[in-house]
């Protein structure tokens, strides 16, 4: 018998729901994104987004059911991001999939969406075993999590302030680039000499595996900032280029060494910033140097998703992982 299981994610600028059997199988897959809402504020307005998602949740909850062909009454369970994010919008997900889960009387299972970030990998890749290095880098966080079995998560370090996501999206607006900043950034990037100029590499060589980003974010703004003063034409391209070299060089080489001490065999790649090519591209160079094997969600699984949350939800399920109704949201909110 397979179980089905009904995804809801709203944890941030993405109202999300996504039909999947037995956590592998995507069923459909709707994202209603509010991007272009929020792109002339320069980024998220938590209160738009809020309003947004309670607009958009019943539609994308209809479209989600009527592309799979399937009805409520089909559903084993139905998983849910309840943290980290936005409160007002974590909410909005949260009621409804409680709704839906006491009408009919099925489990309500409460996701974390840095874990569920992990799963989209688990959606198309049949080869992942354990223990394996992730590397989890979205909007919000830059962790290192040593994954010795299945749910069994060790952090080994992340971000001491920004989040990698976060400073493609800061130097984006410093440069009236649209909100997200990190494709347009990858796209003008390409374009740009990425040795260039030589940003600094923050923590790189510190033994921890840590990350700090804003060092790097106030360097990049200050070059642009002293060009500008000197009336100098800035080579928007170079910048963009070296600065996301910078980035990947830093990911790149902890995220390797840690594979290194814990002797893992396998890395994989989590969230939004994992949908850059220059990123996938040198992790997976490097790492072919050293038998490691690299695995990233397709770009459309690597950002904001509910087949993840319901790939997720479904693993817990199967260990008897559910909510009770009274589960409530939590802004912020760790892997371990
Ligand atoms: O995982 P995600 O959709 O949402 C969070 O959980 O935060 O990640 C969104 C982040 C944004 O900061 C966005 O700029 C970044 O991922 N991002 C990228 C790329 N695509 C999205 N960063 C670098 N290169 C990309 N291609
Ligand atoms: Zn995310």
């Amino acid at each position: 018998m397979t179980d089905l299981i009904m995804g809801v994610e709203t944890s941030c600028d993405e109202t999300a729901v996504a039909m999947v059997e037995d956590g592998k199988k995507i069923i459909s897959n709707i994202v209603a994104s509010q991007i272009k809402v929020h792109q002339k504020y320069g980024g998220v307005v938590p209160e738009i987004a809020s309003r947004q998602h309670m607009e958009c949740i019943i539609p994308v909850i209809d479209k989600a059911l009527s592309e799979s062909g399937k009805k409520l009454s089909d559903l084993s369970g139905i998983a849910v991001t309840y943290g980290p994010g936005l409160v007002g919008s974590l909410l909005v997900g949260l009621s409804v999939a409680k709704a839906i889960a006491y009408a009919q009387n099925i489990p309500l299972i409460g996701v974390n969406h840095l874990e569920a970030h992990i799963y989209a990998n688990f959606l198309e890749h049949k080869g992942i075993k354990t223990p394996l290095i992730c590397l989890i880098v979205s909007g919000g966080h830059t962790s290192l999590v040593y994954i010795k079995d299945f749910r069994k998560y060790k952090l080994l370090g992340q971000t001491k302030d920004d989040a990698a996501g976060e400073v493609f999206d800061k130097i984006a607006k410093v440069l009236d680039l649209d909100y997200p900043g990190g494709p347009i950034i990858e796209q003008l990037a390409k374009e740009g000499n990425s040795s260039l100029i030589k940003f600094p590499r923050p923590l790189l060589n510190d033994g921890s595996y840590d990350f700090s980003f804003s060092g790097l974010k106030t360097a990049v703004i200050y070059y642009i900032k002293e060009l500008k003063e000197k009336n100098k034409i800035i080579p928007v391209k170079d910048i963009l280029s070296s600065f996301q070299q910078a980035v990947v060089d830093v990911l790149v080489e902890k995220t390797l060494r840690a594979a290194l001490e814990f002797k893992t065999k396998q890395i994989v790649l989590a969230g939004g910033v994992a949908a850059n090519n220059s990123l996938r591209k040198k992790i997976k160079e490097k790492a072919s140097l050293l038998n490691i094997r690299v695995f990233y969600p397709s770009i459309s699984l690597c950002t904001d998703n509910a087949a993840m949350v319901a790939s997720a939800g479904y693993y817990k399920l199967k260990e008897n992982k559910k909510s009770s109704l009274d589960l409530d949201v939590v802004s912020r909110l760790t892997l371990v």
